[in-house]
């Protein structure tokens, strides 16, 4: 049976391409544009749980911002004005392809959607802008709400606190396996958008599909 009415979304990998910053610029970057990339995005997250585990909360512009300067250090690529063009282009990171098709599918099928996520508002307001999806959602939904990151249980409170909608009615959709896993684990329905070729994790939570993108979700819902 389909218990589903609200859809949400993961924001950084799941909705808008992480890469898209350095790929842009990658001819200022130079051939280690991927491993900024990588290296970038392995900080960010993990400042989130180290800094969760520490009861530091900052918000996750700083800690973009943070995990940027480290790993242009590890990489010896010192150039503050790429700095800042990086993290300009942070703010307007492309959605993938089918986003917006997919979006304006479950809006036609009545579902609530929103997007659950570590980003500030500031971030998640301007990515949202940028990729003209703010009329297809109904809540963007930020971990500002309760200060402290994913997987923490308070971030997933956050989607019934603003929907009225309870977890047995949720699912949720990332392509981080660490978040599908402790969404799962939380309770809500999850579809794992296994973008980048991952392996499950050995981590409490399953996901009820796994996909290579958003396209069609609707009808495994
Ligand atoms: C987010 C990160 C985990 O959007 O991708 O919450």
């Amino acid at each position: 049976m389909n218990n589903t009415k609200a859809c949400i979304f993961d924001a950084y990998g799941t909705l808008f391409d992480v890469n898209a910053a350095c790929r842009e610029l990658s001819l200022d970057v130079g051939d280690k544009w991927q491993d900024l990339a990588n290296l970038w995005r392995l900080r960010q997250l993990e400042y989130t749980w180290l800094r969760n585990s520490m009861k530091e909360y900052v918000d996750f512009w700083e800690i973009t911002s943070s995990a940027l300067d480290y790993a242009m250090e590890v990489l010896n690529i010192e150039n503050k004005k790429l700095k800042k063009q990086l993290l300009e282009l942070y703010l307007k990171l492309e959605a993938y392809p089918e986003v917006k098709k997919v979006l304006g599918k479950l809006k036609d099928k009545k579902y609530k959607t929103g997007i659950l996520s570590n980003g500030s508002i500031k971030m998640l307001d301007s990515a949202v802008k940028n990729a003209k999806i703010e009329n297809l959602l109904d809540e963007v939904i930020s971990v500002e709400e309760c200060k402290i990151y994913k997987p923490s249980s308070d971030v997933y409170d956050l989607v019934e606190k603003k929907t009225d909608i309870k977890k047995d009615n949720v699912t949720f959709f990332s392509s981080n396996a660490w978040d599908m896993h402790a969404a799962a684990n939380y309770g809500f329905k999850t579809i794992w958008v296994n973008r980048f070729d991952g392996t499950l994790e050995r981590l409490p939570g399953k996901p009820s599909a796994i996909v290579k993108s958003l396209n069609n979700i609707d009808e495994l819902i």
